[in-house]
């Protein structure tokens, strides 16, 4: 499998047009790498793509990728799109693909329903772009010779959904995490989940490379940095450092692994920081715009 990062941030991007938080600030300056919104293409033979999660940013990451240009009139490598849930950095990129060229989009039915519930969406021709629903656990091929299976983890309704009340803990249709096979190797992509249970780390045993949520370094992270009110538990997001966080709960996986969906206030960010080199130690990668790996 060949995988490319089109987007390593999450919501709002890296730098993100309102904020001037230090990073963002680096990143304006040209001082650290900028980062656009998290989505991740997949290719086995180089010419057919898949790419998990249309982020608004799409046009852009397409035009920076040679891999995802047009080779003929009409045309694009793009053959299909999963998205794994409904939030705005994950399909928002969807109306920027609304221009007549046939591709498959998955997702399972409770996110095909936030879709059907906007009609802006309906701007993305149905006819061309069939819109076919996968159910919890069941295989199907994304891509000729890739097996995709999309399977709960702990998350929440998208944002601008959100009611009085809500459970960040929800596991069901909602928020999926993805597996893909190529019959060889296997690679796990889930750029948002509330909670490494017991269940999901049973279910990466089997991954030889695992794309993660990467969004906060600590929960409270955006409160002190006066960024926002929310915590990353209250974002349905799991942080990476600390004994209930990330790094330590999916530690004995024998995986290789990259943090994905990273929110612009993280540390980890700043490549010659201390946070940088803990996760270097733990055996991750940091993911970045343009970054290709191969499993
Ligand atoms: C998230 O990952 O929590 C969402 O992208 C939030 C948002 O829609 O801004
Ligand atoms: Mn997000
Ligand atoms: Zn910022």
């Amino acid at each position: 499998m060949r995988f490319l990062v089109l987007g390593a941030s999450a919501g709002g991007g890296l730098p993100q047009w309102n904020c001037g938080c230090p990073n963002c600030r680096d990143a304006r300056s040209g001082k650290i790498a900028a980062a656009s919104q998290s989505s991740l293409a997949v290719s086995l033979n180089g010419r057919d793509w898949a790419v998990l999660n249309t982020s608004p940013d799409i046009r852009g990451q397409m035009m920076a990728c040679p891999a995802m240009h047009p080779r003929d009139l009409r045309d694009s490598p793009l053959a299909s799109v999963l998205l794994t849930n409904g939030d705005i950095d994950h399909i928002a990129g969807l109306l920027s693909l609304r221009e007549q060229t046939p591709f498959t989009l998955y997702a399972t039915a409770e996110i095909l329903q936030v879709l059907a519930e906007n009609r802006v969406f309906d701007a993305v021709n149905a006819e061309k772009v069939a819109r076919q629903t996968v159910r919890i656990d069941a295989p199907f091929a994304l891509l000729p010779g890739l097996t995709a299976q999309v399977f709960p983890v702990p998350g929440k309704v998208p944002l601008f959904m959100e009611g009085e009340t809500v459970q960040t803990d929800l596991v069901g249709e909602q928020t999926v995490g993805v597996r893909l096979s190529d019959g060889d190797t296997v690679a796990y992509y889930i750029p948002g989940c509330a909670d490494v249970t017991a269940d999901l780390l049973a279910r990466l045993a089997d991954a030889d490379h695992l794309f993660f949520d990467g969004t906060l370094w600590t929960d409270d992270e955006m409160v002190r940095a006066g960024t926002g009110a929310k915590t990353g538990r209250r974002m349905g997001h799991i942080s990476i450092s600390g004994s209930e966080g990330s790094m330590a709960r999916l530690a004995g996986l024998r995986a290789a692994k990259t943090f994905i969906h990273i929110n612009n206030t993280n540390p980890v960010w700043q490549p010659d920081g201390p946070e940088r080199a803990q996760v270097h130690a733990a055996g991750w990668t940091v993911a970045a715009d343009g970054m290709e790996i191969a499993t």
